[in-house]
């Protein structure tokens, strides 16, 4: 029997829901996005980020239901995000999904944001078990082994900053907009990679370090600055995007070697970026293994996904009951 369910999704600054059927094919998909009220702020404001999803939130529904042409009445289940992210913003979600899932009595299911991102692959090809998969967000930078749906190994996070931070505090410094990432990847393909910038963490762990990166660029500017002279800020952002994704090949191209895992799975915000995509295309090749990265609209954050990340646990029958909350701890493993 197919499965529709309807996914709700507010953990940052966008407010969305997706009706998912069988956890692969999105029957429609609202996002209401807040990124230039947040642009303003060069960052997204919690408090204001709360609000507005609970302005959107109701308009929102009723636009994935005309696009899908369906009523909640459709739905074996509402799934909704509940960790990682901002408390305000993921709590409206939480909410929204219990009164709907209260008054048409229908299952409510819980899904980590992380695990979501990773399932967005599963929309359009087909997970395959063991797999690597590589998280690159806003918030995090983390290797998992998965040997299952939701059977995770972690090798190794960052120790301080998530790349996609990193993206968006190399973008401030360089004066583009919020959000940074796709605006330093824009900037990068006019530049050369002519400044010499520190490696992150020369260990040999699985682990990631972007601070010191963050904070090499930052003096570099400042310290030009002072000095009256001019960045070439395209050069900048080229020599930066090439040292923050060679460390993520680095460290993938060390799984392939040590767990001979064959199948790489990339997940979260920045895995929209070009540059990730051809240098993981070409680690893959070396490697003969299977790459999924997922296409633009689901490398970012969106509904669809956890609609899909929902559906195994819809078919486990991994229900929550109305205590669901909003958790700060969003870790997988
Ligand atoms: O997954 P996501 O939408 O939200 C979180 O769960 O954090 O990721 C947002 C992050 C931001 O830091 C943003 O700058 C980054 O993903 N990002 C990119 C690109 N598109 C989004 N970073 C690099 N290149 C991009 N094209
Ligand atoms: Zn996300």
């Amino acid at each position: 029997m197919d499965a529709y369910i309807l996914a709700v999704e507010s953990s940052c600054d966008e407010t969305s829901m997706a009706i998912v059927k069988n956890g692969k094919e999105v029957i429609g998909q609202s996002i209401a996005t807040q990124i230039d009220t947040h642009a303003l702020y060069g960052g997204v404001v919690p408090e204001i980020a709360s609000r507005m999803h609970t302005e959107a939130i109701t308009f929102v529904l009723e636009d994935v239901l005309k696009k899908a042409n369906m009523k909640i009445e459709d739905m074996d289940a509402i799934a909704v995000t509940y960790a990682p992210g901002l408390t305000g913003s993921l709590i409206v979600g939480i909410e929204a999904a219990k009164a709907l899932a209260f008054i048409y009595n229908k299952p409510l299911i819980a899904v980590n944001h992380l695990i979501g991102h990773i399932f967005a692959n599963n929309i359009e090809d087909k997970m395959e078990y063991p797999m690597l998969a590589l998280i690159v967000s806003g918030g995090h930078t983390e290797l998992l082994i998965m040997e299952d749906d939701f059977n995770f190994k972690k090798l190794g996070e960052t120790l301080d900053d998530a790349i996609g931070e990193c993206y968006d505090k190399v973008a401030r410094v360089l004066d583009l907009k919020y959000p940074g990432g796709p605006n330093v990847e824009k900037l990068a393909k006019e530049g050369k990679p002519s400044y010499q910038l520190p490696q992150p963490v020369l260990d040999d762990t699985y682990n990631f370090s972007y601070s010191g990166l963050k904070s090499a660029i930052i003096n570099l500017v400042h310290n030009e600055k002072q000095k009256g002279l001019e960045i070439n800020k395209a050069d900048l952002a080229r020599s930066f995007q090439e040292v923050a994704v060679n460390e993520l090949v680095r460290k993938v191209e060390k799984a392939f070697r040590e767990t001979n895992i064959k199948r790489l799975v990339v997940a979260g915000g920045v895995s929209a970026n070009g540059y990730l995509k051809e240098e993981m295309e070409k680690l893959c090749d070396k490697y003969q293994a299977k790459l999924l990265i997922p296409r633009l609209l689901y490398c970012t954050d969106n509904a669809a996904m956890i609609g899909a990340a929902a559906y195994p646990l819809y078919l486990k029958k991994q229900f929550s009951d109305y205590t669901l909350n909003a958790s700060s701890s969003g870790d997988i493993c």
